[in-house]
């Protein structure tokens, strides 16, 4: 079986720790008797700042016919803040549906927490990110930014109709952006959470939100969940503010099974989630499309201040990759790979700094493919 693969390794340690997935997979792929294919792309802050392309359109369909994207991270100092997250990471999300976020949290064994006196027993979570909506949407502007007059005063009467803001329309400066979902959005998500809450065999599913203040678009959302988890008697659900949930998750990691949150406080939580685990850079997350293309990255970001110094730890990009394989039927080469990236943790003599060693980005590269080729 022939695998193809297009690949984005992108910006900042983006190139470095897709180099090392690449390796891993290729040794999985030689063991597991299939091949990868990859198909590179260049899109990034150079080819923006060589071309002012992003991620256009003919390579959109291009890479419509694949199962999987391999994508490493965005984001440069040089280009404007949101050039190259909107425009080529959020574009991909949007145009392939991908509307799950999946993002596990799962601290393997010798790894050291940072809360105290937790084991790899205490945090084994997943958190379902919706990833198509909500404040990600693009709707919003500010006052500067060329409108006119009519504009502004169609705004800023909106603001009076809907929620009672007295705001002058020769006021200062103002920003605004608005977040919406949809109920089909929702559910879909949600379905998607209850339907892995029972593969898993978890018993609970926990939705986060922040019903308590944002009524009108989490009110939405909490009603859809309720709606969906009829349609799931074995699996108990329940519900948890964002902002209790922060300390929630430091407090009890051990209570939480399947987490289902929109978009925005999902990417904030998995962070403090990736955090639990061990750092960022042992975080890994999938974008899911269940029946389109989907793109499986690192949850970090391109850490800019890393680049090119052959330091950044590769394993959340690695893991990355086993989801992947996952996605593409190939199992038990998806297994190999999270339990080999376990046995070096394991052993503790090749790790990056961030785990306390000082070994490269390549030598832990080398190691979990080494023990990927010796199970
Ligand atoms: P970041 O995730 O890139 O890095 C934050 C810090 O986490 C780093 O400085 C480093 O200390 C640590 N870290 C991250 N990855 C690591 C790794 N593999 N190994 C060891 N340590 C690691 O977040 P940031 O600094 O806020 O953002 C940098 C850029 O990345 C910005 O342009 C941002 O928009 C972009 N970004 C992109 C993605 C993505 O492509 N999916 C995700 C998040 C941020
Ligand atoms: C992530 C990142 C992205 C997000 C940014 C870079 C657009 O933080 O994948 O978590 O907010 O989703
Ligand atoms: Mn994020």
């Amino acid at each position: 079986m022939a695998h193809t693969v297009p690949v984005i390794p992108g910006d900042g340690i983006g190139p470095e720790i897709i180099e090392e997935g690449r390796k891993v997979l290729e040794a999985a792929a030689d063991v597991h008797g299939f091949s990868i294919e990859w198909r590179e792309y260049p899109f990034g802050a150079d080819h923006y700042l060589d071309t002012g392309e992003l991620l256009p359109d003919d390579a959109l369909e291009e890479l419509s016919r694949y199962d999987g994207i391999y994508l490493g991270s965005v984001g440069d100092p040089r280009v404007d803040d949101g050039v190259l997250e909107k425009g080529i990471l959020l574009k991909a999300r949007f145009y392939f549906d991908q509307y799950v976020n999946l993002r596990p949290v799962k601290l393997l064994p010798g790894v050291q927490s940072p809360l105290r006196g937790k084991g790899p027993e205490d945090i084994d979570f997943v958190v379902v990110r919706e990833n198509t909506e909500d404040f990600y949407v693009g709707i919003g502007g500010r006052s500067e930014t060329g409108k006119s007059r009519k504009e502004l005063e169609i705004e800023r009467s909106l603001y009076t109709t809907r929620f009672g803001l007295d705001v002058e329309t020769d006021a200062e400066e103002i920003a605004y952006q608005v977040g919406q979902i949809s109920r089909e959005g929702t559910r879909r998500v949600v379905e998607y959470a209850f339907d892995l809450a029972e593969g898993r065999g978890d018993d609970r599913v926990t939705g986060v939100d922040k019903a308590n203040v944002l009524t009108d678009i989490y009110g939405l959302w909490r009603e859809v969940v309720e709606e969906v988890s009829a349609d799931y008697p074995g699996v108990e659900h329940e519900f948890n503010f964002v902002d209790a949930v922060t300390m929630w998750f430091v407090k009890d990691p051990d209570y939480y099974r399947t987490v289902v949150t929109p978009n925005t406080f999902g990417d904030i939580i998995t962070d403090l989630g990736a955090m639990l685990q061990g750092g960022l850079g042992l975080a890994p997350g999938g974008n899911i499309n269940p029946s389109g293309t989907s793109m499986f990255e690192p949850i970090h970001g391109s850490a800019p201040k890393h680049a090119g110094k052959n330091r950044a730890n590769p394993v959340a990009t690695i893991w990355a990759g086993s989801m992947l394989l996952d996605h593409l039927g190939e199992e038990a080469a998806a297994k190999d790979v999270v339990n080999a990236i376990g046995d070096v943790i394991l052993e503790g003599e090749t790790l990056t700094y961030d785990l306390g060693g000082d070994a490269g980005t390549d030598d832990v590269g080398d190691a979990v493919a080494g023990k990927v080729r010796g199970r």
